[in-house]
């Protein structure tokens, strides 16, 4: 896993003022609404005896555990003991960890790291999505929906962001089998300081031979352009794949949550510039088919996606061959050594077997912004992963102090 971003892992709308538990890279997380609308986000291991909080309830902004009581307020500190006689203090040691969370674009984005707010990489700008809590697009009418994968959420990510599979895996939908050839296109990427967030291309997709009714209404050899497809990722969990239809245009914005190694869960986001007129039974038709249609093409991945091997993508660029339409599978495999490389990236078998003796958790920011707090950790963290700058940075020989008009090396 990496750690150090910002992902989407629920829809706002999911969440209440009763906890709930998201499992995210396996380990177990507890979301609640506080009583000023704020989502707040805790490791859900309980340090007393580990308890889910998520079984738990909300009282005055804390999370109760239903085991023995203990109340833990929204910096994960736990305030109260109620086996203890009034007066004893609650020892330093008695918090969880706690993630900061920003809603927006109608999801609930965890920073799962231990990052400075100053650090961190920002979250993706999304396009089309009004950046409120809601999910909101001016002039588009907006449907969202599920699709719970046995693949882990990189093969996913790399199925959602490829066109060269549309004619084979989509034939029966919007892919055409006879015309396969992606013509070439440039990746934008974009960067916000050091930080790539998004890869994004556009290319034109020849449609499929019309079938069923559409076959009756399309005009005799009718021209039909190809269809303006645009594609790619929004670093580090969320794709985009926008299509232009002579009805108007689709946008799908998918957050792939990482549940854990073999299981994630496509949280998408459909938006629609056409049929959007409020007469509700239209309007409802038209969602429920937006809806099948979508959920048809995730089925139609389901036992392509499921099927890859190995399961994990591989680290090593060359150990599967990469092509011209690859592109932006090649720019997700490199942001993702990157990652590695600046000490984000957490062995996968490091990552809390939370069944067994010795469970760990994601580190959280009030790790490092508390030194004081440094021996009050009952959980050990997941360490990262050495990277290759950290290697280099170890393997250099220590720098000499030099001073000014003295050669180095002098006598002091
Ligand atoms: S296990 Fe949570 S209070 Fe005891
Ligand atoms: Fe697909």
């Amino acid at each position: 896993m990496l750690k150090n971003y910002w992902y989407a892992v629920e829809f706002g709308e999911a969440v209440k003022d009763t906890p709930t538990q998201v499992r995210v890279f396996d380990q177990d997380l507890v979301l609640y609404r506080d009583s000023r609308g704020q989502v707040v986000c805790h490791s859900d291991i309980c340090i007393h005896r580990g308890g889910s909080l998520a079984g738990g309830r909300v009282k005055d902004d804390c999370v109760v555990c239903p085991y023995h009581g203990w109340e833990f307020d929204s910096s994960g500190a736990c305030r109260k003991i109620p086996a203890n006689r009034e007066g004893l203090p609650v020892p330093k040691k008695a918090r969880v960890d706690t993630y900061p969370v920003v809603e927006r674009y109608g999801y609930v984005f965890v920073f799962l790291g231990d990052l400075p707010e100053a650090e961190r990489p920002p979250i993706p700008v999304l396009p089309l999505l009004e950046p409120v809590t809601e999910a909101r697009a001016t002039d588009n009418r907006i449907i969202t929906g599920e699709f719970h994968w046995n693949a882990n959420y990189e093969r996913v990510i790399e199925n959602g962001v490829d066109a060269a599979h549309a004619p084979f895996v989509h034939s029966t939908s919007f892919g055409n089998p006879d015309k396969p050839v992606i013509e070439d296109f440039e990746l934008h990427e974009t960067m916000v300081g050091d930080h790539l967030t998004s890869a994004l291309y556009t290319v034109f997709l020849e449609p499929p031979d019309p079938k069923g009714i559409w076959k009756v209404i399309a005009k005799k050899n009718a021209e039909r352009p190809p269809i303006e497809t645009g594609n790619g990722i929004f670093f580090p969990n969320v794709t985009f794949l926008q299509v232009k239809l002579p009805l108007g245009t689709m946008t799908l914005f998918t957050a792939v949550v990482p549940v854990d190694e073999h299981h994630s869960i496509s949280k998408w986001t459909m938006c629609r510039d056409f049929f959007t007129q409020p007469w509700a039974v239209t309007l409802l038709r038209a969602d429920k088919d937006s809806r099948k249609r979508t959920m048809k093409i995730f089925y139609e991945d389901q036992p392509t996606v499921e099927g890859q091997r190995p399961e994990l993508i591989p680290f090593d660029l060359s150990a599967e061959l990469q092509v011209k339409s690859d592109a932006v599978q090649l720019s997700y495999r490199r942001w993702r050594q990157a990652a590695i490389d600046r000490g984000w990236g957490i062995d996968e078998h490091l990552v809390a077997d939370r069944r067994y003796e010795g469970a760990r958790v994601i580190p959280s920011p009030t790790r490092r912004e508390h030194p004081e707090l440094a021996n009050a950790w009952v959980l050990k963290e997941m360490e990262a992963k050495e990277g290759r700058r950290a290697r280099a940075r170890a393997q250099q020989p220590p720098a000499q102090p030099t001073q000014p008009g003295r050669p180095q090396g002098a006598a002091q």
